[in-house]
């Protein structure tokens, strides 16, 4: 077995590690990991790894962590009752050559990893879905599902919460990191919305890519905040940068709706921005699984599932006039995507689909 591993106090440095293939437990199967996307969102998942127990997802040896990719798999030896080798997998998945889980619920559809270590973390991120009768799944869209399928679920939320709460109405509504993958789908399914009105801020570097998108009504730079109009406002921080943050509350003030903290690409200002309370509304985190909880209970599962992937294939369709995905394969080269990854490195419009 090989792993992809970050030191989990400092995320600048990475090794390979390899180990036995492990023998299996009744009950248990191997998964053999094809292959991952990887964007900020993955680096996200490295940064908040103690804050929010991303690194109990799939355990390494002390003071190092594996991060969490989505993915494709395929389970090559089975222990576990209704789970067949050569069955083809999308999931939570490790920067590994390898994942053992021990299926449970297992159908047609798949199954939930029931691994005890597993147990107490959100349920959202156990399931892994038999491509042959998973209704996001066409064979020739794989890399855009690896790499925008989970943020796209999390964009149809905003986009849901922010009708729902009549926000998406109620003055422009501002999204930062606005070329993050994340934000380009929130504000995909945003623009579809009669009298919505949407502001992109960006850095000077991602503006024209923003702009040639068409789905913005206005770009804004991060430093030019200043010059939109008073009045009501939404913010939705996909950037989590301290200082934008404090420039957004202070020229709105108690005008600003709501504030949506939902990520945070700018990883390293995230303390920036200064001591001190925030004017206008507390900034509310927006954590895709609870609100998977909240539209599960009122449309069901299923429900839930269907309405996320018939808004989904339109946009998996206009992604392929813009998207640029960058294969690699191989240690060197998921060391090298990630730490770009890492540093901002990566121009808006590409992305890194990878098997180690
Ligand atoms: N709360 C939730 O449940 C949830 C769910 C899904 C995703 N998210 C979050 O949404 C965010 C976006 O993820 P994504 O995968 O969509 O991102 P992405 O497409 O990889 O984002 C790329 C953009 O992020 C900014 N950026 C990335 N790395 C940077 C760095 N090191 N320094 C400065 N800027 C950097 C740049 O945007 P600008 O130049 O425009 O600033 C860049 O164009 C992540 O933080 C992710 O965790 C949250």
């Amino acid at each position: 077995m090989t792993d992809f591993l970050v030191k989990r106090d400092d995320l600048r440095e990475c090794r390979i590690a390899e180990s036995e293939a492990p023998e299996l437990e009744p009950g248990q199967a191997l998964l053999r990991v094809d292959t991952f996307g990887l964007t900020a969102n993955n680096v996200t998942y490295a940064v908040m790894g103690e804050a929010m127990s991303y690194w109990d997802f799939f355990p390494a040896e002390d003071g190092w962590g594996r991060v969490p990719m989505w993915g494709f798999a395929e389970v090559e030896r089975s222990e576990a009752e209704g789970v067949e080798p050569g069955t083809r997998l999308y999931g939570y998945l490790p920067p590994s050559s390898h994942l053992v889980v021990r299926p449970a619920d297992a159908d047609e559809r798949g199954f939930v990893d029931a691994s005890p270590h597993r147990a107490p973390l959100p349920s959202a991120y156990h399931r892994y879905l038999a491509s042959a009768t998973d209704p996001f799944y066409r064979p020739d869209t794989e890399e855009v599902q690896m790499l925008l399928r989970p943020l796209f679920f999390t964009s149809f939320l905003i986009d849901d919460q922010l009708d729902d709460e009549g926000l998406a109405s109620r003055g422009p509504v501002l999204i930062s990191s606005a070329s993050s993958k994340t934000a380009i789908a929130a504000a995909f399914l945003l623009a579809q919305r009669e009298g919505v009105e949407l502001v992109s801020l960006t850095s000077p570097r991602s503006a024209e890519f923003v702009e040639g998108l068409g789905i913005y009504g206005r770009t804004v730079l991060y430093d030019a905040i200043d010059s939109l109009e008073a009045g009501p406002a939404t913010y939705v921080d996909i950037s989590g940068d301290g200082e934008v943050r404090r420039a957004v509350h202070e020229h709105y003030g108690d005008d600003l709706a709501h504030s949506m903290a939902v990520g945070l690409t700018h990883w390293e200002e995230l303390g920036a921005g200064g001591e001190g309370e925030l004017p206008g509304p507390s900034p509310t985190l927006f954590f895709a699984p609870d609100r998977v909880t909240k539209r599960s209970e009122d449309w069901g599962a299923a429900g839930l599932e269907t309405r996320v992937a018939d808004a989904w294939h339109p946009f998996c369709e206009w992604t392929s006039g813009w998207l640029d995905v960058i294969p690699g394969r191989g240690f060197e080269a998921v060391q090298r995507a990630y730490l770009d990854v890492l540093e901002g490195r990566v121009e808006p419009k590409r992305a890194h689909v990878l098997t180690l």
